[in-house]
């Protein structure tokens, strides 16, 4: 009988890592301290280091980072906050749950990242943030984008889907398969927020997220942000949220972090595949990504989606859609607004199944299954 092939697997770690969260677990159950402690800033540093950032701050989720971030920056009232409309609903409610205006930008159709230039035309008075999101492990090019806009609009990287990805831009060697410079462009945002889903690169056993920053007062204004307004106990000096990360969690993605960097090679290589097998089928469009990417999902385009879901699905294949709508046409938002590009992306895409454990046999009846559905030799 065939097999189901899952969409993703939340826990692809070795058993080595496996016995290590276990004992650690364990060993902070007995210690018996739960909130914060070495623990959160044994891999605050840790991630810190690995991504080449000055301060990291653990928190309750990518949403709340993102919110906690906006809180950092002293925005006021009216203030609009630009952020793309082809991403998941958390960057759009944290603008909203801060009570500032969204402005949504069009992505760029061929990479569904959004789009400089389109942001460059919405910049008024009143843009005061900007929110690039980093969709599907693709880098934006910050670089580009603080050149675009100044040094006075604050820029938030969402990197919920794009933990330690490289920035290839500008690449002379340009190969397509393997990034060569390693680079990163995170000191060009003034922020970024980071989650820890248990699907995501890098998942923890339940919620959890980070925000990441070189700026010395933000950090210390987000550790009291994420603790009701306080560094020391019944001492509150802000309005604070309670969003700490979770003590067991922070032992499990500090061990987790040995294996990301692997993890996501593999990731990377699982991709190459697909590209290489369905790259030559004309009613399929590949996601053009630079090989920097971590490769949080592999997103295809096709006008036939849902039949072809429905095709994979009889032959036991699991994927998934990211994003059905563009946010611009979400229930609670002004729905009058048109953004070509990323409602038709919404129309198309499709993302298949990507996880480090995702076998050879695997990859080929999928893109076997696609060329079967297409008919094509
Ligand atoms: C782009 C993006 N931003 C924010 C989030 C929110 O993260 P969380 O689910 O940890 O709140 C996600 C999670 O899926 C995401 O993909």
């Amino acid at each position: 009988m065939v097999k189901l092939i899952n969409f993703t697997e939340v826990n692809p770690i070795s058993r080595k890592v496996d016995l290590s969260i276990k004992k650690e677990m364990y060993s902070t159950i007995l210690k018996k301290k739960f909130i914060l402690g070495n623990e959160v800033k044994n891999f605050e540093d840790s991630f810190s280091k690995l991504s080449k950032i000055k301060y990291s701050v653990g928190c309750a989720s990518g949403t709340d980072a993102l919110i906690l971030a906006i809180k950092s920056l002293n925005l006021q009232k009216d203030d609009e906050i630009i952020i793309p409309a082809m991403t998941y609903i958390s960057t759009s409610l944290a603008v909203i749950l801060n009570n500032f205006k969204i402005v949504f930008a069009d992505i760029d159709e061929e990479t569904g990242l959004v789009s400089i230039a389109k942001i460059h035309k919405l910049i008024t008075k009143k843009t005061k943030a900007i929110i690039p999101v980093n969709l599907y492990g693709q880098k934006v090019d910050i670089k580009k984008l603080r050149k675009v806009v100044g040094k006075k609009i604050f820029i938030i990287e969402d990197s919920a889907q794009s933990h330690f990805a490289y920035s290839c831009y500008n690449c002379r060697k340009n190969t397509n398969r393997k990034c060569c410079k390693k680079e990163r462009n995170e000191k060009f945002a003034n922020i970024a927020c980071y989650s820890f889903y248990p699907s995501k690169n890098l998942g923890a056993y339940g919620d959890a997220g980070l925000v990441a920053t070189n700026n010395f007062k933000i950090y210390k204004k987000l550790l009291l942000l994420r603790n009701l307004g306080s560094v020391k106990k019944n001492k509150h000096n802000i309005i604070g949220m309670n969003s700490r990360l979770d003590t067991i969690q922070a032992v499990v993605l500090k061990n987790k972090l040995k294996s990301i960097l692997k993890l996501n090679d593999i990731r990377r290589k699982i991709s190459i595949f697909y590209d290489y097998h369905l790259g030559n089928i004309k009613e399929i469009k590949i996601t053009d990504t630079k090989p920097g990417s971590s490769r949080h999902l592999y997103v295809i385009r096709t006008k036939n989606r849902n039949k072809l879901i429905k095709h994979l699905l009889f032959k036991k294949i699991h994927c998934q859609i990211h994003y059905p709508y563009s946010l611009n046409k979400a229930k609670f938002i002004d729905r009058r607004i048109t953004l070509k590009n990323s409602e038709n992306w919404a129309n198309q895409c499709l993302s298949l199944p990507l996880h480090p454990n995702l076998k050879i046999f695997q990859m080929k009846r999928i893109v076997s299954e696609i060329k079967n559905f297409f008919q094509h030799k």
